[in-house]
């Protein structure tokens, strides 16, 4: 059986889930329930990142210690997720003991081998990052990311000997094309390759920080950040068992935004390569959320909340959103105006209104008996069908290449031949001659298959969408998609599917049109 192995970055329980958070953990499972839907084993881990200055001191200011203020931020997180619905296998805290035995067994490995050593550093470093920077890339002496000229300290610590290296990731960028896509982060990647790479500070001592886990050869020493945070990705699955190891993990793809690309395309190749692990399938990389005015933030008061929208617009109108607005890759901007501009149009519109007309045409002419095919097809049937073909081919190959959005308008160009359709061969005007009746019912069942695939073809991007339609369609009643025997009858030929005496719903408004106040 094919396997995929989709991970979130773990955020960081400094913030609430946000618009961005969401973006990446929607992309996963979307991807999750694609695969499955094609027969693949999917298996999906999210989770969070508690250890850390940040969260020391985000915890100090809410005048609580480090360990209750990472349980409170992880679970909502959680809660979060579950609320929206989405489909992870697993959610993963750094704080959990089996990843902290992982992390000490991983350092005592590479640190007996020689690959991590005692040295002396000193470097601008980032409180925001929590990482060292080099002077080159500062920006007027600046974090780019932060804006704040970073402290200069100098201290004790152990190094990871990730420049030895770096000859072997150059290799291996190279030689697989897709290890890093989209392509422009991979040349980035490899850009910034043609300086030597410097040998990664992986310790803070245990008297400065001590939300940590601590260095199994120093107690004096705690790790943090990276070498934790990175290793949760296999942490997870060896807690899964020996066959999750095996199987899954070389088929990894992990789902980032730009700010991490560094730590996900240098650091953690080099410390799999250290630990003679293979490496990850993909690494796949997405651009930025801005909102209107720029960086979302909690003092600007611009900060997008997951469940605020899902209460305003509905998950799947959100998910829409998000999956068709952003070209996986580049930044895209968030506005609400664009989101309801989106809904009404897409949602609303051309798939509620096709819903509606066909089930209400239906229900109306036939009292939702759905009518038989006779052996021939005019041109409109067959262009209508080959149509929706095609929208099932370009989705596959989209998918492939991560293009949500292209996806997405790929089925929407079926939708909207549906809705041409029902204007070409016009049923309402044919119902009037009773010699027509029977094409009508021909006309209506084509719709119908033209609901029902969009149905299974729309499931991995609007999953509650997709279940409602099959209820509407009376192929289930709970709409269980999921169900894998059920998929499968799902994919029956065109004109196959809907047997005699199969009743369909009466018509239902999928999408309420959203009135925006006069003054927006
Ligand atoms: N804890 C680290 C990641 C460790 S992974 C082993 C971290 N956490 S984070 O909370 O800052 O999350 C960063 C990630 O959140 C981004 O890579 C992206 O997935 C998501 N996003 C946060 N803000 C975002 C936008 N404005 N736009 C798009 N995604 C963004 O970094």
């Amino acid at each position: 059986m094919d396997r995929i192995y989709i991970t979130t970055p773990l955020y960081y329980v400094n913030a609430e889930p946000h618009l961005g958070h969401t973006y990446t953990t929607v992309v996963a499972d979307t991807l999750k329930r694609y695969y499955q839907s094609l027969g693949f084993e999917a298996f999906m881990l999210t989770g969070t990142d508690e250890h850390g200055d940040k969260i020391a001191q985000a915890a100090h200011a809410a005048g609580t210690t480090p360990n209750a203020y990472a349980d409170q931020i992880s679970h909502r997180f959680r809660v979060t997720w579950d609320n929206c619905g989405i489909a992870y296998d697993h959610f993963i805290r750094t704080t959990d003991a089996y990843h902290k035995n992982y992390v000490q067994k991983f350092l005592q490995k590479i640190y007996d081998q020689g690959d991590i050593y005692f040295g002396e550093y000193g470097g601008f470093y980032c409180y925001g990052c929590e990482r060292f920077y080099t002077e080159k890339e500062l920006i007027d002496g600046k974090c780019p990311d932060h804006q704040k000229a970073p402290d200069f300290i100098s201290e004790k610590n152990y190094f990871f000997r990730m420049g030895k290296y770096q000859e072997r990731l150059i290799q291996a960028i190279q030689s697989n094309p897709a290890l890093i896509r989209p392509e422009h982060y991979r040349t980035e990647v490899l850009a910034s390759l043609r300086e030597p790479l410097e040998d990664l500070c992986i310790s803070r001592p245990a008297s400065r920080l001590q939300w940590g886990i601590p260095l199994p050869f120093d107690a004096n020493y705690v790790t943090y950040v990276w070498f934790d945070a990175l290793l949760n990705y296999v942490s997870a699955l060896e807690h899964r068992g020996r066959d999750s190891m095996l199987t899954l993990w070389p088929k990894a793809n992990h789902l980032i935004a730009k700010d991490i690309l560094k730590p996900h395309a240098v650091y953690w190749p080099t410390m799999l390569m250290a630990a003679g692990l293979p490496l990850y399938e993909h690494l796949n990389v997405h651009g930025y959320w801005v909102v209107d005015s720029g960086k979302m933030s909690k003092s600007l008061g611009n900060v997008i909340r997951p469940l605020e929208m899902k209460a305003r617009f509905g998950m799947d109108a959100f998910r829409y959103f998000l999956l068709r607005e952003m070209p996986f890759g580049q930044d895209a901007k968030f506005s609400e105006e664009a989101l309801v501009t989106r809904i009404n149009a897409d949602l609303a519109n051309n798939l509620g209104n096709l819903v509606s007309r066909v089930l209400a045409m239906e229900q109306k002419y036939f009292g939702g008996l759905v009518q038989p095919l006779s052996s021939t097809q005019t041109a409109e049937d067959r262009d209508l069908q080959a149509k929706f073909a095609w929208a099932e081919k370009a989705r596959e190959d989209y998918m492939r290449d991560l293009q949500f959005h292209r996806a997405l308008e790929a089925l929407w160009s079926a939708l909207d031949q549906a809705n041409r359709y029902i204007v070409q061969t016009a049923p309402f005007t044919l119902i009037k001659d009773p010699a027509k009746e029977s094409r009508v019912g021909e006309v209506l069942h084509h719709l119908l298959e033209s609901l029902r695939m969009l149905s299974r073809l729309l499931a991995p991007f609007l999953p509650d969408t997709s279940k409602e339609l099959l209820v509407l369609l009376g192929i289930s009643d709970e709409g269980a998609v999921r169900d894998s025997s059920l998929n499968r009858s799902l994919e029956a030929p065109w004109g196959r599917f809907f047997e005699h005496g199969h009743k369909v719903k009466g018509p239902k408004v999928l999408f309420p049109r959203i009135e925006i106040p006069a003054e927006a």
